[in-house]
């Protein structure tokens, strides 16, 4: 066994407990150990234990400090035309994905006032976007999920988030820039249409994934959804997921149709990430609160389909070289 007496610690760096203090020293000591003056390496371990406090990972730290480019992460928002189809279930089963293959995963519910992916993870909530506004911290909008899932709440039936303005969608975008560096990915739940909050977050976004069902109404304003977005901003990267479809070829057609007239008017290629079918599993689910990737991971028609969704989402992210996503994020 090996018991090391405290280390008896400077001025400096008696703002951490010795116990903390020697952690970091073994955690780090590949950093560490290059940093002679004594001085300099509190200072370090200070930095590290501030960033640990902050929630980023060993990996990040280590990436910092060696001066590696700043991982920024991905940020996937989900986007309708239309209502119910089913945004906020793939949303949250993304999130629920990502988290388990080990990514940090932020789920922000950009569905302003109406916020509810919540309720699919059957996750109580006691902080909203609104606690934020009111004191400027971050923090007090975060909460944890589980150890790899944290939630941003933005309220439900609240005026004051139901039509924000350009000052407001700034902070937003600032208190997300100032957590961003915890997390590996983003990922947005927007709420339908076309209105103004919906393009704000659009544009905060590296891939937008659009939700659509195979009926006319549904491809219509997913047009009209791409159209605007390419209006706003210049080249936006979409994909596409034909959800509630009743076979494969009922999907494949609603794509295509989408597919033509963006490359036709607006002369935007945009991707197919797959197709779900209607499953009376995800309602259930939806009425279990728990996720569906979770209770049925084998059922080829619900869980396991969506798996493969999400991998696919994943596939695509990693082509996104760090230089993309730099650019991308929050420089708008
Ligand atoms: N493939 C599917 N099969 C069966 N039910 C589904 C499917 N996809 C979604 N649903 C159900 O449809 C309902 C609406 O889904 P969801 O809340 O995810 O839609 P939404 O697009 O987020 O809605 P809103 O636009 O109101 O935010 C939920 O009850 C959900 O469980
Ligand atoms: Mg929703």
């Amino acid at each position: 066994m090996n018991f090391q007496e405290p280390k008896q610690l400077s001025e400096m760096a008696r703002k951490i407990e010795p116990y903390q203090y020697q952690i970091i020293e073994k955690k780090f000591s590949n950093l560490l150990s290059s940093i002679n003056d004594d001085s300099d390496r509190d200072k370090a371990v200070l930095r590290i234990h501030s960033y640990l406090h902050e929630g980023l990972s060993e990996e990040r730290i280590f990436s910092m400090f060696t001066g590696q480019s700043f991982p920024l992460p991905h940020c996937l928002a989900f986007a309708s035309g239309k209502g119910g189809v089913g945004k906020s279930m793939l949303s949250v089963n993304t999130a629920v994905f990502f988290s388990k293959i080990g990514k940090r995963v932020l789920l922000f519910d950009a569905d302003y006032g109406l916020s509810n992916a919540h309720i699919y993870l059957n996750f109580r909530t006691k902080k909203s976007l609104l606690d934020f506004f009111l004191s400027g911290d971050p923090e007090d909008a975060v909460e944890k999920i589980s150890s790899r899932l944290d939630y941003i709440h933005t309220g439900s039936g609240e005026l004051k988030l139901v039509d924000m303005d350009e000052y407001e969608f700034t902070r937003i975008r600032k208190m997300l820039m100032t957590i961003a560096r915890r997390y590996d990915v983003i990922i947005m739940d927007c709420s339908p249409g076309i209105g103004k909050d919906v393009i704000q977050t659009l544009l905060v976004g590296t891939q937008s994934i659009m939700v659509t069902t195979p009926q006319v109404s549904s491809i219509t304003d997913t047009y009209a959804l791409i159209k605007v977005l390419c209006q706003a901003r210049m080249h936006p990267r979409v994909n596409v997921v034909v959800n509630m479809a009743r076979s494969v070829q009922e999907a494949d057609q609603a794509f295509q149709r989408i597919s033509l007239c963006t490359e036709r008017f607006l002369k935007l290629p945009v991707e197919y990430l797959g197709n779900l079918f209607y499953s009376s599993k995800i309602s259930q689910s939806l009425n279990e609160r728990t996720p569906v990737i979770e209770m049925y991971p084998l059922d080829t028609r619900s869980g396991a389909r969506i798996i493969q969704l999400a991998q696919n989402l994943f596939s695509r992210i990693k082509k996104d070289t760090q230089k993309e996503v730099q650019r991308d994020v929050f420089n708008r």
